[in-house]
């Protein structure tokens, strides 16, 4: 089992630590190499995915990645910032397949900006299509307006499309998943106003056409932005574009209580995977030892059950989080009065401690 382990930036490398120890922990033989990326990998490089950075994660079983990104690169060219790592590393791997799980974990009900009664209990699946749509469509740039509201100005221009087999691909993994959940799948579209999206609806109607055992049902992006804080336990399984998916899953991360505690598995048709939390490097508290690492043990736990076949070893790191939640233990995003405030090391010590006991008991 290869891992590649790219910490990158910010706090990327303190969370990274906590989660190669969790592993270090199971009785398995993994077979861990460490790389540069992002601004890190700028840094020493000179670019955020070095060609020996890439052909490790193309070679591994599964890619542990922490995050990437600083204020301090805005203002390079884009092609060197670091988010063109993730970016490349997504699009070089064909990691189409982005599986972004909110769960709300009891403990935390407190923690999160709703009431406790519309988020406790809360379990959903968000699937974002990861290497198309407008991220990626081409053409793109900057030129001179010919038409439009002021012709002869500067304009900047972008391209959304989706092709049949991209939309068709990402519903099976939907509706796939579903089955395995509670039978229902919301495609999030904006078909009242774009053409790529009115497609992206009939292609995934098409699809469904093969499940009749799981539900189906259509939502515009901006409806499903409000169902998603009015009611997000209405929603099991949410797929959608790239762009869109972007957005909504960052919204449905604070249904959990906090960002820090949303793990994401990208995969492509091989199952193999990049593993990393949802959130960002957070270079505005990295190095204070502070930032929660649960978000990149869960995505672990992730890797062990997508990419490697070791579903009981992720069942055990992800009982082992729940416990340590249960025992009151908080880094300083879901600290709420009454819980004992740790750092980042303490929580994976935490997560390990926990891990060692149920392999002793
Ligand atoms: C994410 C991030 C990335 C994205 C950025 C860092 C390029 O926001 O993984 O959600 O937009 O996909
Ligand atoms: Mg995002």
């Amino acid at each position: 089992m290869k891992i590649a382990v790219l910490p990158g930036d910010g706090i990327g490398t303190e969370i990274v630590a906590e989660a190669v120890k969790v592993l270090d922990t199971l009785d398995l033989k993994f077979e861990m190499e460490t790389a540069l990326v992002g601004g890190a990998a700028y840094e020493a490089h000179g670019h955020p995915l070095p060609e020996s950075t890439l052909k490790l994660a193309m070679a591994a079983d599964a890619v542990l990645f922490g995050a990437v990104g600083d204020w301090k690169y805005d203002k390079l060219d884009r092609p060197l910032r670091p988010e063109q790592a993730i970016l490349g590393l997504r699009k070089h791997m064909g990691l189409f397949a982005n599986f972004r799980p909110a769960i709300c974990y009891p403990e935390l009900v407190g923690a999160s900006s709703l009431k406790p009664e519309v988020i406790s209990g809360l379990d959903i699946l968000i699937i974002r299509e990861l290497t198309g749509d407008i991220y990626f469509g081409q053409p793109r740039g900057r030129r001179t307006a010919v038409d439009g509201h002021f012709p002869g100005a500067e304009e900047a221009f972008d391209t959304m499309r989706y092709s049949k087999p991209e939309i068709e691909r990402i519903a099976h993994v939907a509706f796939q998943a579903a089955r395995k959940r509670n039978k229902k799948v919301t495609s999030v579209d904006k078909a009242n106003v774009l053409e790529t999206f009115q497609f992206w609806k009939d292609v995934v109607t098409e699809v469904h056409a093969q499940y009749p055992d799981v539900e189906l049902e259509h939502m515009y992006v901006d409806n499903a932005a409000m169902q998603l804080v009015r009611a997000p336990k209405k929603f099991d399984v949410v797929v959608t574009g790239n762009m869109f998916g972007d957005i909504l899953s960052d919204e449905a991360s604070m249904l959990t209580g906090s960002i820090g505690m949303l793990p994401s598995a990208s995969l492509n048709t091989k199952s193999q995977g990049l593993y990393e939390p949802s959130h960002g490097s957070a270079p505005d508290i990295a190095g204070q030892g502070i930032a929660n690492p649960l978000a990149t043990i869960l995505s672990a736990a992730m890797m062990l059950r997508f990419s490697l076949n070791q579903p009981e070893a992720a069942a055990r790191i992800e009982s082992a989080v729940g416990s340590v939640l249960a025992s009151g233990l908080r880094t300083a995003d879901i600290w709420s009065p009454g819980t004992t405030k740790v750092s980042t090391r303490d929580m994976g010590d935490a997560v390990v401690a926990a891990i060692t006991k149920t392999i002793k008991g």
